[in-house]
């Protein structure tokens, strides 16, 4: 298993990714190809997003793929906290395709992504969750996370926030 950067050379494993999560919402969001006419399009705009421009922090994208060049998971790092990543977003999106959950992947994708965060000096990480997101609760925890206050959204929703020493 491995962490690679988005290119050309995923451009079809990455839109059959896409296809698998069907009508739910594709997590992490910085990887949504919906409004782009091509897979360059799509690349150049990531680039720039990573970059840190408008509203978007600096941040980093991986494909956690697998020995059959198989993307299982997405993972999208954020490098600074604004308002919105401190109550609700965290420095650390990550997502498993439906067909490869439960196997331990999201632990992985994000150990993956903490060891990057230590290159960056990100310390310490804040990754949040859903307050019914059991799994990705686990993932956290297991990862060390150790729980903050929750955030109360404005929709009534509650994220669930951990800081992980790194
Ligand atoms: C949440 C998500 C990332 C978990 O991925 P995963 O690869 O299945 O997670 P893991 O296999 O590493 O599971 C870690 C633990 O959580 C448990 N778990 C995973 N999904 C679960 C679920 N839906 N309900 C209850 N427990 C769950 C696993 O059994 C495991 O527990 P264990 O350590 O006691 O065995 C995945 O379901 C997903 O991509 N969901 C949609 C996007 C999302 O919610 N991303 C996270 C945003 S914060």
């Amino acid at each position: 298993m491995r962490l690679v950067e988005p290119t050309m050379e995923w451009k079809e494993e990455h839109e059959n990714y896409v296809k698998e999560w069907g009508n739910t919402r594709l997590v992490p969001s910085s990887f949504n190809l919906e409004g782009f006419e091509t897979y360059e399009s799509f690349l150049e705009a990531l680039r720039v997003r990573q970059s840190g421009q408008g509203k978007w922090v600096p941040g980093s994208d991986y494909f956690l793929v697998n020995d059959d060049n198989r993307i299982v998971g997405m993972v999208n790092i954020r490098h600074e906290l604004n308002e919105f990543l401190r109550q609700v977003g965290g420095h650390i999106g990550y997502g498993v395709r439906p067909s490869e959950r439960r196997k331990g992947y999201a632990t992985l994708i994000l150990k993956e992504a903490l060891a990057k965060c230590k290159e960056l000096n990100i310390n310490p990480v804040l990754v949040t969750c859903d307050e019914d997101n059991i799994g990705s609760a686990k993932v956290i925890i297991k990862n060390g996370g150790i729980e903050d206050e929750s955030f109360l959204d404005e929709d009534g929703s509650i994220k669930r926030r951990f800081w992980i020493e790194n």
